[in-house]
């Protein structure tokens, strides 16, 4: 073993003094934080081609996994099973909070490391089929480093998620952090750094850019949301480093991987859905989808964090060609979709309003039956067998236009997956009680 400790010292001092994010372990009795990179539904779909039984002989690791919030959530779907998590940090202090939250919810199918993910080679941990290392490598003294020591503990047909920092979208935040750096003298404790940080914030005229963008990063800093420990992640941290998209391809590339796509913002990534001009349009679509992508996140300059999908092989997402696979509601559809079918009347346009996201959905008998069977058991076969059984009007091609169609709305925002019928097995929690950590 190498004498270095595999950590940047300030960065641990940090995460001692801030776990992040700040979580309260009683409110595990009340709520299951969920986040698409611990999302077996997601997981499944976009890395294993939906084809993957979590049942047997799983492995996860959640590399730099803070307070547990992706922990945990993977320990609650994977409860049943015979399925290893690995939780690593370097932060004591984190490590003491995830673990009490685990205790509240009587999971003992985490195994719990301190260590650095610099580490990871020498710590004789096995290989993992999924690791997810969310919000940390872009705090490293490497990234590239980083991202190989994970890649050395992956399981040849094995998936890694990564939650890196965007250029474009945290621009407002760089000016920011790059003010209170000439404005901070050196020296100062963390509280004091905060305090003045605070201060000066207050102070600012409306023409700052982090100001103008105050309501993106309300929740990060405000004393409701992530307060002091959120100030200091965000404006505050010794390494941040952010990437663009092109960035993203040649960390993946450098490391021997391949980027399997975007889960998250997947509709966002495509500059297809931003913009209408026929002309421009035509051009864009002759272009291949790194490119596509590097040109949306620089048009829509909204993106302030990339989270995407890594594997050795390129290989592809679950489709609807591949007929032994089941449609799977999620999101607020999860326990809504059959109830949604029964009240589509064909010809009308139903409005359902979820948040942020308004959905028209056009209702037809097809549509009508297609989300009536969103239920991660009957097969995409079946299910066309069954709507030519009950609507003999419908040709083969009509249905497939309307599954197309009904897929292209939901999977994009996450609302509907595709997994192998009735071998999902893992237990899906109840919607009731998950609380979305960030956008899904
Ligand atoms: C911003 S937090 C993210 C926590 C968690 N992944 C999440 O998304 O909630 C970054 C975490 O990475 C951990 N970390 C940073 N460098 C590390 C390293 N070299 N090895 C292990 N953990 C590290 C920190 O201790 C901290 O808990």
């Amino acid at each position: 073993m190498s004498d270095q400790p595999g950590y940047l010292p300030e960065v641990k001092q940090q995460y001692e003094q801030y776990p992040y994010p700040p979580r309260n372990p009683a409110d595990e009795a009340r709520r299951l934080l969920h986040a698409a990179s611990g999302n077996l539904l997601v997981i499944n779909h976009h890395c294993f081609a939906g084809k993957r039984d979590f049942r047997s002989g799983f492995r996860a690791l959640v590399a730099g996994g803070g307070t547990g919030d992706t922990v945990i959530y993977l320990a609650e779907q994977l409860r049943n099973c015979d399925a290893e998590i690995v939780y690593l940090d370097m932060s004591s202090a984190s490590r003491e909070i995830a673990e009490a939250r685990a205790r509240v919810r009587k999971l003992d199918n985490i195994r719990w490391i301190t260590g650095s993910i610099m580490k990871l080679p020498e710590l004789g941990l096995g290989e993992f089929d999924y690791i997810e290392c969310c919000g940390v490598l872009h705090h490293l003294e490497s990234t590239e480093a980083g991202l190989q020591a994970l890649n050395s503990v992956l399981r040849e047909d094995g998936a890694i998620f990564l939650m890196l920092y965007a250029r474009y979208g945290r621009q407002s935040v760089y000016d920011m952090q790059a003010l209170l750096q000439t404005y901070i003298p050196a020296g100062l404790s963390m509280p004091e750094r905060v305090r003045m940080a605070r201060r000066l914030i207050a102070a600012l005229p409306p023409s700052n850019s982090f100001i103008r963008n105050l309501d993106t990063w309300k929740h990060e800093i405000s004393p409701n949301g992530n307060g002091d420990i959120g100030l200091y992640d965000l404006l505050l941290h010794s390494k941040d480093r952010c990437f663009d998209v092109p960035e993203l391809y040649a960390l993946a590339q450098g490391c021997g991987l391949q980027l399997l796509g975007f889960p998250v913002r997947q509709h966002d990534y495509d500059p297809l859905n931003h913009i209408s001009d026929p002309e421009l349009r035509a051009q864009l679509s002759q272009m291949d989808p790194p490119r596509r992508h590097a040109i949306a996140e620089q048009l829509l300059c909204n993106i302030d964090k990339h989270e995407f999908f890594l594997a050795r092989t390129a290989r592809r997402a679950a489709s609807l060609d591949d007929e032994s696979l089941s449609l799977r509601s999620f999101r607020t559809l999860l326990d809504n979709a059959p109830k949604l079918a029964a009240s589509m009347v064909p010809g009308k346009t139903l409005r359902y309003a979820d948040g942020e996201t308004t959905l028209q959905i056009p209702c037809t008998p097809v549509s009508k039956l297609i989300y009536a069977h969103m239920d991660g058991q009957t097969s995409l076969r079946e299910l066309r067998r069954r709507i030519q059984a009950a609507i003999p009007g419908a040709t083969p091609a009509a249905i497939e236009k309307e599954l197309q169609q009904v897929y292209a709305q939901l999977h994009p925002r996450g609302y509907l997956y595709l997994i192998e019928a009735g071998k999902y097995g893992i237990s899906v929690p109840d919607y009731s009680k998950l609380d979305a950590r960030g956008a899904e």
